[in-house]
């Protein structure tokens, strides 16, 4: 750890669902360059999957209940005061996406409201929650916002539930409405929109897809993470209210 006069002076990331897939991917990137990562997830941190930051950075949260929420929010903001109330980015990865038994779609006709509402929680109402809540400590570090949405949020999928693609789709254009709001305090907030990335979230079949798309290949939990780091460092600086598609051409 670099210090001075005992503060913490690395980068910090907060980032959301860091367990396991694409969150596992961007904390072992952020990490390796030397920031200080801040996960949450609702698990306590597992040694069977252990990652750089260390249980001491590790915030248990169950980001389906709003008061949780509120709880975790306060935990940073108290956790960051080593970093001198500084957050250089949050990254709101985690998300939900239920499925029928055997994996299938879950339509808009035959979707559970409760579901559809669980999953609205997770995957759009506690990332704006979470950058509402850390909206002083960005503002001060002039920092960055990755949304991760997904390529579901713009077409029709044979596995990605209908909620799902629904607060997906919500989250782009959230991030849209937050680059807005954000960007005058000096704040950049970016989405980036995987494709099919080789992770537990795959369905059976996947490798049906994967013959459709132009790399004709699934994407790797690093190539994600890469992107991620990208939009929160200095390369991106002018980059502001954009989703960049990580899909290997699927969009096309
Ligand atoms: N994999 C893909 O192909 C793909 C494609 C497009 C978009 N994405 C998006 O990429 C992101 C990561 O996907 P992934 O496949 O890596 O996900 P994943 O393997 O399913 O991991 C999800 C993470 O979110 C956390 N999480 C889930 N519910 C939570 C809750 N209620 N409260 C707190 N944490 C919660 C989980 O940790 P705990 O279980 O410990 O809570 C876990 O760390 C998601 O936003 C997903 O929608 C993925």
């Amino acid at each position: 750890m670099s210090e001075t006069e005992g503060q913490d002076t690395r980068r910090t990331i907060v980032l959301t669902g860091a367990s396991r897939g694409i969150g596992h991917a961007t904390v072992k990137r952020f990490s390796r360059e030397g920031w200080r990562v801040i996960t949450c997830s609702r698990q306590d941190f597992s040694t069977d999957c252990p990652w750089p930051a260390g249980p001491e950075d590790h915030i248990r949260v169950d980001l389906a209940d709003p008061e949780d929420i509120g709880f975790a929010i306060s935990e940073i903001r108290r956790r960051l005061e080593a970093n001198g109330s500084r957050l250089d980015a949050l990254v709101n990865n985690a998300a939900i996406s239920p499925k029928v038994n055997g994996g299938d779609r879950m339509d808009s006709i035959h979707t559970p409201m409760h579901v559809w509402r669980d999953v609205f929680q997770v995957n759009f109402f506690a990332p704006i929650m979470l950058a509402r809540g850390l909206y002083a400590e960005l503002q001060t570090a002039g920092g960055s916002v990755v949304n991760v949405t997904s390529i579901v949020g713009s077409r029709v999928h044979p596995f990605a539930g209908t909620a799902y693609a629904t607060s997906k789709a919500a989250l782009a254009s959230l991030t849209r409405e937050m680059a807005a709001d954000f960007g005058p305090a000096g704040i950049r907030v970016n989405a980036i929109a995987p494709g099919e990335i080789d992770t537990a979230i795959l369905s059976p079949g996947t490798e049906k897809i994967v013959e459709t798309i132009p790399l004709r290949r699934l994407g790797k939990t690093a190539e994600v993470a890469d992107v991620i780091y990208f939009l929160c460092s200095g390369q991106s600086a002018y980059v502001n209210g954009a989703e960049l598609h990580i899909n290997g051409g699927q969009h096309v």
